[in-house]
């Protein structure tokens, strides 16, 4: 029996475009899920070291040119504001945002986007990795009911980021 070549390129085309169809499928799911920067429970965050984010970013004076979350003094708006950038896509248009590349972008901006206007500010490797965890771990429902529970001392010194 004669079967013509055509049906046979046919059987392939199908084929790949079906694969093309899925590795599209697979790419979005990756862009648009996987690749969200991973939230932490407030049981997995690190209330001493979040606290310790907290004061670097005021000690740094990222406030004079920034908002920063949980800062009520830090009003800055020579660039953009910090509160919420853990939704964030992108830092500052260029890298991917997760916990590491905003450590990279506090410690070198230039690094990543070189004539950026945010100056290096010599900040330290493990300072900058606090920061970045501090920014990138937002309060949800109930933190701030947590955070009451852990003591007036705490409460005081740790505000519920969102709220400021
Ligand atoms: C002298 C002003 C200045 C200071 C001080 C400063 N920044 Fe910036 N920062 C900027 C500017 C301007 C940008 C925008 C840069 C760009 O888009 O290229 C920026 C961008 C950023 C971004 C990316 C924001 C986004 O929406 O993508 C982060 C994160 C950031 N700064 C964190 C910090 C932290 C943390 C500190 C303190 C350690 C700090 N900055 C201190 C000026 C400053």
């Amino acid at each position: 029996m004669k079967l013509p070549n055509v049906s046979i390129s046919f059987v392939w085309v199908v084929l790949t475009c079906g694969l093309i169809t899925l590795l599209i499928i697979v790419g979005n799911l990756t862009i648009l899920g996987l690749n969200r920067p991973t939230i932490p429970t407030p049981t997995e965050v690190n209330w001493t070291e979040f606290q310790k984010g907290r004061l670097l970013l005021d000690q740094y004076g990222c406030g004079g040119c920034h908002i920063v979350p949980g800062l009520s003094k830090a009003r800055g708006r020579v660039g953009p504001s910090l509160k919420n950038i853990h939704e964030q896509m992108f830092i500052a248009g260029v890298v991917a945002n997760n916990s590491s590349n905003l450590a990279q972008w506090i410690q070198n901006p230039q690094s990543l986007a070189p004539g950026t206007a945010m100056p290096n500010l010599e900040v330290t490797e493990e300072h900058s990795r606090l920061m970045a965890n501090y920014l990138m771990t937002p309060p949800r429902e109930g933190v701030a009911d947590w955070l009451r529970a852990l003591g007036s001392e705490r409460e005081e010194k740790v505000t519920d980021p969102l709220r400021h």
